[in-house]
């Protein structure tokens, strides 16, 4: 049911019988129930070092941003499975560079590393196998 749906049917029964409380109850379990599912997963950690990756300017790429693609640090499409919710990030840098992109996907700075892997959360969480 929709919130709008509710909505109207909280108008309909108000004038019978429904208290302002019980509206109340009603809504915030649905308003909850919106947010607990719309909550995306957390990434998993493929590699708690960066990729040193030669970019060629105007070259679309998609880092990686759940940590399950085999083709690490970039995207293979395994989120539609394994991570739905997440999606990758995509990005064209504007010159040829050589870049040092995150592994850890936790990194403050997308998709480049800025040296969260080194925090203590990073350090002592499970490494991800890729298989
Ligand atoms: S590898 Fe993720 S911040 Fe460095």
């Amino acid at each position: 049911m929709t919130i709008g749906k509710l909505n109207n049917l909280v108008a309909k029964l108000d004038h019978r019988w429904i208290s302002s409380i019980l509206k109340q109850a009603l809504m915030t379990t649905m308003v909850s129930k919106v947010h607990l599912s719309t909550i995306p997963p957390k990434p998993v950690i493929p590699s708690k070092k960066p990729f040193k990756v030669d970019l060629v300017g105007g070259k679309r790429y998609s880092w990686c941003t759940c940590g399950h693609s085999k083709k690490q640090p970039f995207c293979d499409g395994t989120h539609k499975t394994k991570a739905q919710g997440l999606s990758p990030l995509r990005f064209v840098p504007e010159k040829d560079t050589t870049v040092w992109l995150c592994g850890c996907k936790y990194t403050n700075n997308r998709p480049y590393c800025d040296g969260t892997h080194k925090q203590d959360f990073i350090i002592s969480a499970p490494l991800h196998e890729l298989n």
